[in-house]
């Protein structure tokens, strides 16, 4: 397709395989209030974007091309690595090189509401490279010694919680994964480790991360009280 038609790209990896949910198949698979996290997710997403790209666990491809089908724009699902930096690779791999940003947002944030999307989006269309939203951190901080002790307190005033749809020029986000892969960072800490400066907009809570069967009964409490 022509870079003209592709300038915004969504990467959503979809590729774990849920271990501590626990639930017997991909996370991204499993359906909460009649819909899969990845059919949340991407649908979100498929409102604000020119072209989606899910990487998916090895052997899925067919069933989650079934769960997407009747998106609002077009859909490529490729197959997603070891790690979650090896799945956003992969839909890196499979943009057109004209693509102007790209949004990475996990599968597993299926109520992420679309305003922080479009927030992410808004401030690259400002101009800047790497944008990212942040919550701040209600509990109390400590770090820990190797014996399991305090071992002191953190300051977490200037401390936030990070979540996705995180934005990228998309030659940004190139040059970031070709500089090379970090498993103790996600695809804002790349982009920082080139140099590029990474800047924030507020998150939502709302848009929390499904880990847990914890996780699942909050997102399907908030889906029955919409209802
Ligand atoms: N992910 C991926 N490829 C991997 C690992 C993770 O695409 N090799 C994706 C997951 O599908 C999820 C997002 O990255 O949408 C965040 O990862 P996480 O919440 O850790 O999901 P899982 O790795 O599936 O869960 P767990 O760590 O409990 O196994
Ligand atoms: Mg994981």
């Amino acid at each position: 397709m022509p870079a003209r038609e592709m300038s915004v790209a969504a990467i959503v990896p979809a590729a774990g395989s849920g271990q501590r949910l626990g639930s017997g198949g991909p996370k991204a698979l499993h359906v909460l209030g009649g819909q899969s996290l990845l059919r949340r997710s991407a649908q979100m997403l498929a409102e604000l974007v020119d072209v989606l790209v899910v990487a998916v666990p090895a052997d899925h491809e067919a069933e989650v091309r079934h769960d997407l089908a009747g998106l609002p724009c077009p859909v490529l699902v490729v197959v997603g690595g070891a790690t979650r930096q090896h799945s956003v690779a992969a839909g890196l791999a499979a943009l057109d090189t004209g693509t102007e940003f790209v949004l990475v947002h996990d599968a597993a944030r299926p109520l992420m509401p679309p305003a922080v999307a479009v927030a992410v989006l808004a401030a690259l269309r400002d101009g800047l490279a790497a944008v990212i939203p942040v919550i701040p951190i209600a509990d109390t901080l400590k770090t820990l010694g190797s014996d399991g002790q305090v071992a002191a307190a953190v300051d977490r005033s200037r401390l936030v919680a990070v979540q996705t749809p995180q934005g990228f020029r998309y030659n940004v986000l190139a040059h970031a994964h070709r500089a090379g892969l970090d498993p103790l960072t996600d695809d804002a800490g790349l982009v920082e480790a080139i140099g590029v400066p990474v800047h924030t907009v507020p998150g939502d809570p709302v848009g929390f991360k499904i880990t847990t069967p914890y996780d699942v009964l909050i997102a399907e409490a908030l889906l029955a009280a919409r209802s």
